[in-house]
């Protein structure tokens, strides 16, 4: 169903690793069947009525994951933007990746810069992935350098799968009037559908900004 407005949508995809583990796989195929779930949810996404969307993709903190697990998550996203960018210009989706650049390797930013050139022009959704993120350096960032566009726009609706009740590190600034949803479905097990019961959630929530019932439109 279409929505009227355009939500910001942000998801911190969590568990790829122990669904994997429950299937006897290694960790690598939670991350390969999780890049599956990030295409599904895209696809679904502007149906939705989201208009922009940030995935947690690599926190900052994630470099201290064994190095064979920081490689192949490197190499699952430059492939992943190779292989998806035409899809993404075909949908109208715009891609921007934020978070730091300078520690990714050479590949990758590659990538990124030749998927953002591409999908500059679209207007159905504005995808944005998280690598390399930290919400404190972000906050930093806009401190000491106010127009580097380190914050970005509020969130409306904050997912975190995998059953953990916790930021850790994301949008600390654009979340303060978020609504949080947290479910127990591993990243990879989600879909459109635990997409939509999200958005249900919140269109179900009544949002006051700290005011009086009355003026929740504000
Ligand atoms: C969290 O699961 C997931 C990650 C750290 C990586 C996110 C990557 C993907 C969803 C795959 C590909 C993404 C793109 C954009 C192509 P975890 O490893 O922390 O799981 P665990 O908590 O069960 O160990």
């Amino acid at each position: 169903m279409m929505q009227s407005t355009s939500l910001h949508v942000a998801i911190i995809m969590d568990g790829n690793g122990r669904w994997a583990s429950r299937r006897g796989l290694p960790r690598t195929a939670g991350h390969h069947a999780g890049a599956r779930a990030v295409r599904r949810v895209v696809e679904a996404a502007a149906a939705q009525g989201v208009g922009a969307l940030t995935l947690y993709a690599f926190s900052s903190d994630n470099w201290r994951r064994p190095a064979a697990e920081v490689a192949a998550l490197m190499r699952l996203f430059t492939r992943h933007l190779r292989s998806e960018t035409a899809r993404l210009v075909e949908a109208g989706v715009r891609l921007s990746v934020v978070g730091r650049r300078d520690r990714l390797p050479a590949a990758l930013t590659a990538a990124i810069r030749a998927a953002e050139q591409s999908t500059a022009g679209g207007t159905a959704l504005h995808l944005r992935l998280a690598v390399d993120y930290s919400a404190r350096d972000a906050i930093r960032t806009a401190m000491l350098l106010p127009f580097a566009g380190a914050l970005l726009p509020d969130v409306d609706l904050l997912i975190r799968t995998g059953g953990e009740q916790r930021l850790s590190d994301f949008l600390l600034w654009e979340t303060a009037y978020a609504e949080l949803v947290f479910i127990d479905t591993m990243w990879p097990d989600f879909g459109a559908d635990d997409l939509a019961t999200a958005i249900a959630a919140f269109h179900s929530r009544e949002r006051r900004f700290g005011g009086l019932p009355s003026q929740a439109a504000g």
